[in-house]
């Protein structure tokens, strides 16, 4: 089977990305926004379950339906005819977003990862999915640009936005707790039993079963079942060796070095 790009694949459209500087954005829009394969569809069960709870969701018949990808329309019609509340994920930097995100109104959740685990979580949705992710017709791009980018972007305009960061790691370290800081976020007032089970619904174990959620409604030839790995914190110690392990560390320090971010899995 022939490799194909994941832009290709989704059929990301150059205008339409560049409709987005004119997408009207709405106060109850909720964004999610990732590097791929940082816990993306993670995040997105949380926050749709969060708001199926808290009550006036409309029924799609899953995540991605709900939350579609801003960038890869595909088939779900036109953004802008969607009634509210209107949920979108996106991989993309502030600067490909819609400008009028900046109103600081609509909600947006993003979600980082230790690099490290990135780039292994990267590799085996490349190779399972036969999706070469990346484009080597683009100055060896991958999709989503560079890591590094992409950390750097969305942290230095923060001010710029509504924004709750997260991280994978903390949410694997206590997933009740981020679930709680994602409901105050978002302004829903759940109960404790809402919460646990939201918490329930968004394990590892519990989403690989949840046909909703799981991904594997996309067809067998495209990338289905592939988001739902190991869904574990440091797996790169398996696979990396020391002096890949350095370069990375090598590498935050040089680019993200000035930004004093704090990373939770050091
Ligand atoms: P691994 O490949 O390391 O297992 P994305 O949704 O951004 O593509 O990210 C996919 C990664 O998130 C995969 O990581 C996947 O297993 C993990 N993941 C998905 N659901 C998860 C969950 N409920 N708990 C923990 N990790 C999850």
């Amino acid at each position: 089977m022939q490799r194909q790009t994941l832009y290709n694949l989704h059929k990301v459209q150059t205008e339409h990305i560049d409709s987005l500087q004119s997408f009207e954005i709405r106060d109850s829009d909720i964004f999610l926004v990732t590097y791929p394969k940082s816990g993306t569809i993670w995040t997105q069960q949380i926050i749709i379950s969060i708001c199926e709870l808290a009550g006036g969701l409309n029924e799609y018949p899953n995540n991605l339906k709900q939350m579609p990808w801003l960038e890869y329309r595909e088939d779900h019609g036109d953004y802008s005819l969607r009634p509210s509340p209107r949920f979108f994920a996106s991989h993309l930097t502030p600067t490909l977003m819609p400008p009028g995100l900046k109103d600081k109104k609509a909600k947006l959740i993003y979600v980082m990862r230790n690099p490290k685990d990135n780039i292994v979580s990267f590799y085996h949705f490349s190779i399972k999915s036969n999706v070469i992710l990346i484009d080597i017709s683009y100055n060896c791009a991958v999709a989503g640009g560079s890591w590094f980018d992409h950390i750097r972007e969305w942290h230095t305009k923060k001010e710029q936005y509504n924004i709750l960061f997260l991280t994978y790691e903390e949410m694997i370290l206590d997933l009740k707790a981020a679930v709680t800081k994602i409901c105050t976020f978002l302004g829903k007032n759940l109960s404790e039993g809402d919460i646990e089970q939201v918490v329930e619904k968004s394990t590892f174990k519990n989403m690989k079963k949840d046909p909703k959620a799981n991904y594997e409604f996309i067809p067998q030839d495209k990338i289905s079942g592939n988001f739902m790995r190991k869904g574990q914190v440091g797996d790169w110690k398996n696979i990396f060796t020391a002096a890949q392990s350095q370069r990375v560390d090598h590498l935050l320090q040089e680019k993200l070095g000035d930004l004093s971010l704090k990373f939770i899995w050091e």
